[in-house]
């Protein structure tokens, strides 16, 4: 069964989280999440899931502060790691190898270990210092998606867009969720 690490930081937009947990389970790969602390509180904040709730959409859910957690070790192998949405802080803690908790932890190792690492980074307007941090992430072979707005696929909804984005996202692994592309 194939496995992917999904982390949940505290930037605005935690539903594409929720819908990344849910796709990979539908799709049937092996989920290990982490969220941080205030990837949980925005999370409630600004969804109708609490993060007990999240935690049920993953095989595997971990404390931020866990770091016997098997995604801590390169020798767990995974397909790789999401994380949606990813704070200016985390993508920080990651642009300069800061692993002060699991997610940063588990990042750093798909970086070290040459894994896939997709970094849904949210934040308007961007600083200086942001687009420096995506710069250095983006060289050392992270993939950064901004939870840009779609209008070519013709969105109703505000779930059409967050689904534009998981598809983006998820298509980094080779999974189809059939969301609305370009013809
Ligand atoms: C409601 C709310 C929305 C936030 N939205 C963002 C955001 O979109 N982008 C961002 O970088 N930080 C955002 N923050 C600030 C982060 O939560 C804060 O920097 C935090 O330290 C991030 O920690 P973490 O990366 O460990 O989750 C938001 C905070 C709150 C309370």
């Amino acid at each position: 069964m194939k496995r992917i690490i999904v982390g949940i930081s505290g930037a605005s937009g935690t539903a594409i989280g929720i819908r990344i947990l849910e796709a990979l389970k539908k799709a049937g790969i092996e989920t290990h999440l982490v969220m941080t602390r205030l990837g949980k509180k925005v999370l409630e904040d600004e969804t109708d899931y609490t993060a007990e709730d999240t935690g049920k959409l993953a095989s595997y859910t971990y404390s931020e502060d866990d770091f016997f957690a098997p995604i801590a070790s390169g020798s767990f192998h995974s397909e790789g790691m999401v994380v949606a949405p990813c704070s200016m802080k985390t993508l920080a803690g990651i642009a300069s190898g800061y692993t002060d908790n699991l997610l940063l932890r588990a990042a750093d190792v798909m970086l070290k270990e040459r894994r896939k690492l997709v970094l849904i980074a949210r934040e308007t307007p961007l600083s200086y210092i942001h687009i420096k941090n995506m710069k250095t992430v983006t060289k050392a072979g992270a993939v950064v998606i901004p939870p840009v707005l779609t209008f070519y696929s013709k969105p109703n909804t505000i779930e059409d867009m967050v689904m534009h984005v998981v598809g983006k996202a998820l298509d980094q692994f080779g999974i189809d969720t059939k969301y609305k592309r370009w013809k």
